[in-house]
């Protein structure tokens, strides 16, 4: 018998076609810089839509997400949280995690460290830059042909846990502080990610909490940076195209104070507003395809704006490759499953070969 492969990934894992760096872009300022054919790659047909909540009556407060306490979550008190967590995953797919444990000093390094890699020369971030037919590195994720809308947004992607996933050339050395704290970060979220996990499984029934804590054995972040964009076409742009995630759990750290993320929500799309010090956690398309749909995985995206830069940091939980993900026997209980098995490696092929569309990985994987 074999184990579960966790100390070897697969090589080709996709990668996505080379792309201008939009941050460069955006800082010139010479006259022929941001000419309309330049521009034309990422501006949309339809102007974005705005409407937070088109089905609220008139002077409806806005909602808020839902707020998780991991401290109370794990100790005595855990009804009241355990029923706030089961509804924030079934009816939100988002929320906030508070009193999750991580030191502030570990947060704010971490914040510092993403500016700080941002902020470096474009000669020294390109020297990360992805290899051809490779996921990770410096640059832009899900573009797969010349001719679809681009994000106003560069980014940075690592395989971090478990540490033989690593690619460890693409992780920056300067800031000199970088590899170290984001060394410490994710082992941090990674705990916080396994522990909410493991209180899904309680919620849902699940006696092996393995079942579900196993979508935390891998890690891999994503760095975005969104420069600040052309006031003329600033309803036409969007920093990230509307997506769901196509991973287990996502927990996201917003790096600078610049708002900026949207979910899906009654039709329109609801601004989020992160607490300080807390994580925005979503429910990904795996763990919907795991409670066969009990728990939704949410479209989301990122606007941006003509006068700030804006970064992000999310970092997701996947199965081990060697692993399959499919609907639980447990939750299934009589009916019928609604999404087909696959492996984690076929399942990660299949979301690098795509395009970042809406749940387009969630319709891939339903059966009929
Ligand atoms: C992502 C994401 C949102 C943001 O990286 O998958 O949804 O606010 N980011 O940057
Ligand atoms: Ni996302």
């Amino acid at each position: 018998m074999s184990d579960p492969m966790d100390d070897a990934k697969p090589r080709n894992l996709g990668g996505s076609l080379p792309v201008p760096n939009v941050q460069a872009l955006a800082a010139r300022t010479d006259e022929l810089a941001l000419t309309p054919t330049l521009l034309r790659r990422y501006v949309r047909p339809q102007p974005n839509t705005v409407d937070l909540r088109p089905d609220a009556p008139a002077g409806a407060e806005q909602e808020h997400v839902p707020v998780i306490d991991l401290g109370r979550l794990l100790a005595g008190g855990r009804d009241e949280e355990a029923a706030r967590l089961r509804s924030a995953c079934e009816d939100w797919g988002f929320f906030q995690v508070v009193n999750h444990g991580i030191p502030e000093e570990i947060l704010e390094e971490m914040k510092r460290n993403v500016m700080e890699f941002f902020a470096l020369p474009l000669a020294e971030k390109a020297a990360l830059a992805q290899e051809p037919g490779g996921v990770e590195g410096y640059g832009q994720a899900f573009v797969v042909s010349e001719e679809q809308t681009l994000d106003w947004a560069d980014m940075l992607f690592l395989l971090t846990q478990p540490p033989s996933y690593r690619d460890l050339h693409l992780w920056p050395s300067r800031p000199s502080t970088f590899k170290n704290c984001l060394e410490s970060y994710s082992v941090e979220v990674q705990r916080v990610a396994g522990e909410l996990l493991g209180a899904m499984a309680e919620n849902l029934g699940v006696r092996d909490h393995s079942d579900l804590t196993r979508l935390a054995a891998s890690q891999s972040v994503r760095m975005n940076y969104y420069p600040p964009c052309p006031e003329a076409h600033v309803d036409r742009m969007l920093g990230l195209s509307p997506h769901s995630d196509a991973v287990g759990l996502t927990l996201l750290l917003q790096v600078s104070p610049v708002p900026g993320l949207q979910i899906r929500r009654n039709g329109g799309w609801l601004p989020v507003t992160p607490l300080p010090g807390a994580l925005i956690v979503n429910v990904g398309d795996v763990i919907e395809v795991l409670t066969n749909g009990k728990y939704k995985s949410v479209e989301h995206r990122a606007v941006v704006n003509t006068r700030e830069e804006r970064m992000s940091m999310a970092t997701f939980h996947n199965g081990n490759f060697g692993t399959t993900y499919g609907p639980l026997k447990e939750v299934v209980g009589e009916e019928e499953p609604r999404y087909r098995n696959v492996s984690v490696e076929e399942y990660t092929k299949l979301v690098f070969s795509s395009k970042l569309d809406g749940k387009n990985i969630m319709d891939a994987m339903k059966i009929n």
